[in-house]
This record gives structure tokens, sequence and C-alpha cells, in this order.
């Protein structure tokens, strides 16, 4: 994948952190899932009273993959996000998803019989990574263990 499509899933992914729902921890995430035919679905973070039941960008964007039938079709995704100030993100370390979005990645990953591009990019732009999904998880349990392809 181009530099040219990281480029703009974070552009997207930076959109989709302005919707964040992020009054604890005022670290807005956005995140930015590329389809197989260039469809971008975005997400992100949706915190709650109870700190423990909220989402991350990543999955709330998996899960709109998942409610229009095409998580078998994830190809990349772009993650950015910081602490807002004066209504922009903040912080010079790319966000990478955490444990859990990277266990939930694997399933799009394993169903679509491939692996993810993972773009991460800092709050104040300065920083962008690129991995593979099997980078961050490697040696992954998923639907491949339970016979599902
Ligand atoms: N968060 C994400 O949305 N994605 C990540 O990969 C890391 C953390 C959110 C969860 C919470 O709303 C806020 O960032 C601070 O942890």
């Amino acid at each position: 994948m181009s530099d040219v499509a990281g480029a703009v899933l974070i552009d997207a992914a930076r959109e989709a952190a302005t919707n964040a729902h992020a009054p604890y921890s005022r670290f807005a995430v956005g995140a930015a899932l590329l389809l197989e035919d260039g469809t971008v679905i975005p997400g992100a973070n949706f915190e709650n009273a109870s700190y423990g039941l909220s989402l991350c960008a990543e999955t709330a964007a998996l899960a709109a993959a998942n409610t229009a039938g095409r998580l078998r079709e994830v190809v990349a995704i772009g993650v950015v996000g910081g602490k807002i100030r004066a209504g922009r993100l903040h912080g010079s370390d790319p966000v990478r998803p955490c444990g859990r979005c990277r266990q939930i990645l694997i399933e799009a990953a394993q169903l679509g019989g491939r692996d993810i591009v993972v773009h991460c990019a800092s709050g104040d732009g300065s920083v962008v990574e690129r991995h593979l999904l099997s980078e961050l998880l490697p040696h992954a349990f998923g639907p491949d263990d339970l016979g599902m392809n």
C-alpha cells in the first residue's frame, strides 16, 4: 500500500476524531478502515460514564464494517489521536491500537484471509508509522483456529 493511501486514511481518521465522545480522558481518537473497493469506514472513541465500558475508535469502525456486512473486506486502517486542546489534537506519540483492538482486527484479517496494514499517527501529525497487524499481534488466536475459513 502506498503512503498516499496511508495519508488519506490518517486524514479520514483525523476527521472522525472530531466526533469522539471523550469527555473523561479528553483523549480523542479517530480510526478509518479501508475496504477492498476503496470504501472508507470511520470510527471514533466512544467513552462512557462507567469508564470501563468505553469503546475505542478502531473497535467502533470495525463494528460499523460488520454492520455493513463488510468485515471480510478490510485491507488497512488509519489511527490518530491525542489530547484535545483548543479543538486540536496534540502530542507527538503515534496512537497504536490497544491489545483488545488488535484482537478484534485479527477477526477481520483472518476472515478476509489477509494481513491488515496499520497506519498510526500522532495528534500533532509529526509522526506516522506503518505496521502490519501480524507484527503488532504475532501468533494470534483467531477464526482460523476455529476452522472458520
Ligand atoms: N483509545 C482508542 O480509541 N484507541 C486506542 O487504540 C487507544 C485508546 C481511546 C480509549 C479512551 O477513550 C481514550 O482513548 C483514552 O484511553
